[in-house]
């Protein structure tokens, strides 16, 4: 607070400012400690030093800062007198009242002094030199404070007074000092030097009477002066001390009265009743007493410091209230806000219970709602999925007269191009148009099965080009009959792609089906295929100079259902939506292009990276049922016509299991031309199959007792039927009912409608492949042991077989008839099994194992012809070698030599 004389100020305080002549020596500072301890006693007061620094004019610029400040009362302890009381007179008159201690101003005009009697304090210093006198003749030296300030002048006219009545005790000399020992160490000396005898020297103070002592002893003359001062300060170098010392002879208290300065002050802001003049007591200190003062002094100031001490627990104690005081209102606050949280939880309760309950009314009534909803939904789906099954169902039916009508068309053209008859337009047009209704029929399934996302893709490596050129050729003809100029162009013919090649084969279909609708006579359509190669993909582009697509309407042309406003032409709408579904299936992009007629771009990926591995199919699998589908209007007719080479040789037997009378009978007489035709409705599917033993089956898979996949099933386990090539008939085309007819065992699977003519070569590749296989056996017959190539069935039916023979080979008595027996199957079975599995009558193949084995031992034994005759079962020897010599073409005797 020292030194800072401007404040902003708080209402309810006391201010007090206190204008310090200087701060630089003990008494000074003893009294502005006395004023701050006794300020902080009093919460209210609010004390403000400043320290004018002995200069007069710092000390009226400080005062009048304090006016302006508006303290509440201003003590000032002025330098000099007369300059500072104008601005004491200010104070007074700017109704701040003014408490001067110590020194006084000029004149009364202060509202109150406090301080000791000057006078009072010459007097005595006066009354102790001539107490303690004894000699006759005294000379004293009177050294003086500050001219100017009251102390000085009132010590000094005190002590004149008194010693002014003593005939025997003179003042010799008067040094004016300034408070400051140094101001008269000087003067002293040299009056020291030049009159010889001073006994008595009375200092305004003992900072200036300690001087004297040291001047004196520096001179070797301490001892023989007796000095006095002012003050009586109990600090090092202090009154007190240099009494105790010896080296002042005593010193009068000058108390600071800084304590009673600030009761003084409050009391006058206080307006309580106070005393203008204040005079603090004064006394005298010498070796008679300064042990007890020195002792009171000590104990006073420990009571201070107790009382500091003390004051600065308060202070921590309050700074620790205060602490408390601010949590304990947060927690205050807190409380409240929790207390209020709780109230608003208590009513959100209450609020969310009656909302919960309103809405629990209305969760009801959306659940009883929902219910119905759902019942409607189910109601709409049943009636949405009755319907889907039965135009499902119906287009399914369709297939099956359609096929029926196809081969029917196919038999006459047949039958046409047999007896050399041109074939009528009404036929050709009744074959396109069914072919057209099947198409139809095939997009809407496919249509259906896009919506229940039923497509699996089975892609397998392709090459482009030449699938490509397969479909370009279907369309041939029909750009040769219009004279469209129909081009395929490649850059890479080599390029192989994973596609799935029934699905793509749609695609190409459509979309050429589509230019050759739109592309007048004369025009132009090309498919070119472009391998991007710098990047993963390969573009085929579809271009014709056609009527194109309104720019309008481009956007829509891959929608379902949409035809385009330019378009005169039956169309269902389906094809190009079909088409896109279909290329983004395999990952692709299908985009139109139109300007001169109209582009399309399929965009495919190369490698088979995008694909599941579930989806990429081995090659050679085994036939797929699916590229056997009609697939175009502009079917190639002449392909259609099957050469039957072998026409004169015997008939294969054939059983038909189907439930549809109408099919069966249609193949039955397409068939029986060729094969001698066993026809089942499936109610004694492998009853039949077990009692023909035919050479080939041709089963349906919808049957009524049990599904065509079981009953070949049950006939590929059968050792009896197991040999016998069977085909599936389905309409069902999925992924899993091929798998279905691959576990059954099924030798192949056809998808209805089925092409007559590659049912045709279907069978007959079968029954070559059969005939491979029986001449693979025949060759091997006494090798059969080491043949591990045939199925499970076949290969235990053969093991059985060869064993018995083997076993039974020196047995004359053993024939065909125990053969059957002992395999379990009749006469008639084991002949058709064993010339279907081995290519020969059953009674020719036990001869011939009877004779190889002869053969073997004529040629590595030394038996006799008769004894190998026994040995392998021949009951002549004769007999032996009539038929040795049938089968080798020479008697056994010839072997020997
Ligand atoms: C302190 C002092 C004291 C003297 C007083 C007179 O500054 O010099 O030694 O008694 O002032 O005002």
């Amino acid at each position: 607070m020292l030194c800072s004389c401007s404040n902003i100020k708080s209402k309810d305080k006391i201010y007090i400012g206190f204008s310090q002549a200087m701060s630089n020596d003990d008494w000074r500072r003893s009294m502005n400690e006395a004023m701050k301890l006794q300020a902080s006693l009093d919460h209210d007061v609010e004390l403000i030093i400043c320290d004018a620094n002995n200069e007069v004019q710092k000390q009226i610029s400080q005062i009048d800062q304090l006016i302006k400040d508006s303290v509440d009362i201003i003590i000032v302890s002025p330098i000099l007198s007369k300059p500072i009381t104008p601005i004491v007179q200010k104070a007074i008159d700017s109704k701040i009242p003014v408490l001067v201690v110590d020194r006084k101003t000029e004149n009364e005009t202060y509202t109150a002094y406090l301080g000791a009697d000057n006078i009072e304090v010459g007097r005595i210093a006066a009354n102790r030199i001539i107490a303690s006198n004894s000699k006759d003749s005294i000379n004293v030296v009177e050294i003086t404070g500050l001219v100017g300030s009251s102390p000085a002048e009132e010590r000094s006219l005190g002590f004149r007074k008194v010693i002014d009545g003593q005939p025997n005790i003179k003042i010799i000399e008067t040094i004016g000092g300034n408070w400051e020992s140094e101001s008269i160490e000087e003067n002293f000396k040299n009056l020291l030097n030049n009159s010889a005898s001073v006994d008595y020297v009375f200092a305004h103070n003992d900072r200036m009477a300690r001087g004297v002592w040291q001047v004196a002893r520096s001179l070797g003359k301490e001892n023989r002066i007796r000095i006095i001062g002012v003050d009586g300060l109990n600090t090092l170098n202090g009154g007190i001390q240099l009494v105790k010392d010896g080296v002042l002879e005593a010193t009068i208290l000058y108390p600071s009265g800084g304590e009673e300065a600030i009761k003084l002050a409050v009391e006058i802001v206080k307006n309580e009743s106070f005393a203008k003049n204040n005079i603090l007591t004064t006394t005298v200190i010498d070796k008679f007493n300064v042990n007890i003062m020195k002792d009171q002094y000590d104990k006073i100031y420990e009571q201070r410091a107790q009382i500091e001490n003390q004051l600065e627990a308060i202070g921590q104690q309050q700074e620790k209230y205060y602490a408390q005081n601010n949590l304990l209102k947060v927690t205050m606050g807190l409380l409240a806000i929790i207390f209020s949280l709780a109230l608003y939880s208590i009513y959100s309760i209450f609020t969310i219970r009656k909302k919960n309950r309103q809405l629990e009314l209305t969760t009801n009534k959306v659940i009883v709602q929902r219910g119905q909803i759902e019942k409607i939904a189910q109601e709409v789906k049943e009636s949405n999925e009755a319907k889907f099954n039965l135009y499902t169902g119906l287009s399914h039916e369709f297939k099956t007269p359609i096929t029926l009508i196809l081969s029917s068309i196919e038999s006459i053209l047949d039958t046409a191009k047999v007896k050399g008859i041109g074939i009528m337009s009404e036929v050709e047009l009744i074959y396109n148009n069914s072919n057209r209704l099947l198409r139809l029929v095939n997009q809407l399934l496919d249509f259906r099965k896009l919506e229940d996302r039923k497509f699996t893709l089975r892609v397998s490596k392709t090459n482009l080009y030449t699938f490509s050129n397969t479909i370009f050729k279907d369309f041939e003809r029909e750009a040769k009959k219009r004279n469209i100029n129909f081009t395929i162009e490649c850059n890479d013919e080599a390029l192989d792609v994973y596609i799935d090649r029934n699905l793509m084969d749609k695609v190409y279909f459509n979309l050429l089906s589509n230019a050759f609708k739109f592309t007048p006579d004369n025009g132009s359509i090309s498919i070119s295929i472009i391998n991007v190669f710098e990047k993963n993909i390969v573009k085929v582009y579809f271009s014709d100079t056609g009527i194109g697509i309104p720019k309008s309407e481009i956007e829509n042309v891959f929608q379902p259902f949409f035809k385009g406003s330019n378009n005169r032409k039956n169309s269902s709408g389906m094809g190009l939506h079909l088409s896109k579904e279909l290329v983004e299936l395999h990952k692709g992009s299908v985009v139109v292009r139109s300007k001169q007629g109209a582009e399309f771009i399929i965009t495919l990926f190369k490698g088979q990276g995008h694909f599941d591995e579930n989806e990429v199919m081995l090659e050679n699998d085994m036939v797929d049922p699916n590229q056997l589908d009609f697939g175009s209007d502009y079917f190639d007719h002449e392909s259609y016509f099957m050469e039957n080479e072998d026409s004169n040789s015997e008939k294969y037997s054939l059983l038909i299991i189907e439930d549809n009378s109408d099919l069966l009978l249609f193949l039955k007489n397409k068939l029986q031309i060729e094969y001698e035709i066993y026809i089942s409705n499936g109610s004694d599917a492998t009853e039949k199959a077990f009692e023909v033993i035919p050479d080939i089956i041709i089963c349906d898979v919808n049957l009524p007792y049990q599904t065509g996949f079981e009953v070949c099933a049950i006939l590929k386990r059968d050792w009896r039927t197991s040999h016998i090539p069977t085909i599936i008939l389905t309409a069902m085309g999925g992924k899993e009912s091929y798998l279905e007819g691959l576990q059954a065992g099924a030798d192949l699977y056809l998808t209805k409608p089925f092409s007559y003519s590659v049912l045709m070569q279907s069978i007959q590749s079968l029954l070559f492949n059969r005939e491979k296989l029986r001449y693979y056996y025949t060759n091997s017959i006494n090798k059969l042991d080491a043949v591990s190539s045939f199925n499970n069935v076949e290969q235990e039916f053969l093991d059985r077989l060869n064993r018995l023979i083997k076993n039974n080979l020196d047995n004359s008595e053993f024939n065909v008839e125990q053969l059957a027996v002992d395999l379990a199957i009749s006469r008639m079975q084991l002949y058709r099994k064993v010339k279907a599995t081995l290519g020969i009558n059953v009674s020719d193949y036990l001869n011939n194992f009877r004779l190889d084995k002869a053969k073997q031992l004529l040629e590595k034994t030394d038996l006799t012809v008769s004894e190998i005759a026994y040995k392998t079962g021949f009951s002549s020897p004769n007999y032996f070698s009539t038929v040795f010599k049938k089968k080798y073409g020479a008697p056994p005797n010839s072997i020997r030599i």
